[in-house]
């Protein structure tokens, strides 16, 4: 056509100024209101890998993700873990009647279980026994009694069997049922106790008080965590400067920076590993956003 080489100039400019590839975080937003929601996670279509989209809910004042078609509320996300809202999920038995199970369930084909290392399962009251099972063949539990209500007043929130007891969480399950229920029909403890509570809460997320025994679930306050995993056949390899783990939990991997690098190692481009840099004293990386935090506490 004879036009001039340069003639196609500015086009080309442009070209070399957009992010190398297809780049899952473009144009995808990376946070839901205030938290961040790093890839392989994703609130629009196309922005997550299959199994991790987020739900950003903004019926409320301020927007809250959920995991897609779940009622499981994220609080935080970090590599390998994910840290959701506990309180919906507290069994109930009272002495005017109410009693109410709680189920926990994960979708079946996803990539989540409920963390069996980081979380406990916890009772609370003064005639109570109560019980955590999988549908399958673990089922766990514990009692707690207390003689009076002076007995309760432990120091520091020790979860001892005097008003508070707990039990392990079964590793890599998609689905816990709790049941809470009395003894003695709070007979001797009614004054003080009318209810048992049970529920599961991360490890360290959950400090027993006395007050507690009353009307706990109206302001509950707790997180679980969930364990998660890039399946083998979710067609997602980890970025560049990248390498693979196994994950914890047996199934899937996880992928990790190399060394000297840091970002998101699910991600090629601006936004994956990429070189730490010395400037001065102070060594950053040049897209500081989106790194992993390491340690949810
Ligand atoms: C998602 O990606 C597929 C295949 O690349 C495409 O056909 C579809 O239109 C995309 N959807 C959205 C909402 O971008
Ligand atoms: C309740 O207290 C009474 C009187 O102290 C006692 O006899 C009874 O065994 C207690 N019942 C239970 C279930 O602890
Ligand atoms: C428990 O219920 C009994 C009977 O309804 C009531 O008298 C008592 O005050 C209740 N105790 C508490 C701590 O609310
Ligand atoms: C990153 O790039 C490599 C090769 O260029 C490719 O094999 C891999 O699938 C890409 N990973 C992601 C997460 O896009
Ligand atoms: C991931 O990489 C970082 C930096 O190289 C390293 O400190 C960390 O221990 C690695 N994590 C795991 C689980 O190997």
């Amino acid at each position: 056509m004879g036009s001039h080489p340069l003639a196609n100039l500015p086009c080309l400019l442009f070209l070399l100024l957009l992010p190398s590839s297809s780049h899952p975080t473009h144009d995808c937003p990376q946070q839901c209101g205030g938290i961040d929601i790093p890839f392989p996670f994703g609130i629009r279509p196309n922005c997550s890998i299959p199994g991790f989209q987020v739900s950003c809910n903004h019926h409320s004042q301020t927007p809250l993700p959920y995991l897609a078609d779940t009622q499981l509320r994220i609080l935080s996300i970090s590599n390998g873990e994910l840290r959701v809202d506990s309180a919906p999920f507290i069994a109930t038995d009272c002495n005017d009647g109410r009693r109410a199970l709680a189920t926990i369930s994960l979708p079946l084909d996803g990539p989540f279980t409920i963390s069996g290392t980081s979380n406990r399962f916890v009772a609370i009251g003064c005639d109570t026994v109560a019980v955590v099972a999988d549908g399958g063949t673990f089922t766990s539990g514990c009692v707690s009694l207390c003689s009076t209500q002076e007995s309760v007043l432990s120091p520091g929130g020790a979860c001892s069997g005097v008003g508070c007891c707990e039990a392990a969480v079964p590793r890599g399950r998609r689905y816990l049922s709790m049941g809470a229920g009395n003894m003695f029909g709070y007979v001797n403890v009614s004054a003080f106790d009318n209810c048992s509570y049970s529920f599961v809460v991360e490890r360290g997320g959950y400090e027993f008080r006395e007050e507690d025994l009353r009307e706990f679930p109206g302001r509950a306050s707790i997180a679980m965590r969930l364990e998660w995993a890039v399946g083998d056949d979710g067609g997602v390899g980890c970025g560049e400067n990248a390498y693979r783990l196994s994950a914890v939990r047996g199934s899937g991997y996880l992928c990790n920076c190399s060394e000297g690098y840091a970002g998101n190692p699910y991600l090629n481009g601006s936004g994956g590993c990429q070189v730490w840099k010395v400037i001065g004293l102070m060594t950053v990386t040049s897209v500081p956003t989106l790194i992993f935090s390491t340690n949810l506490a």
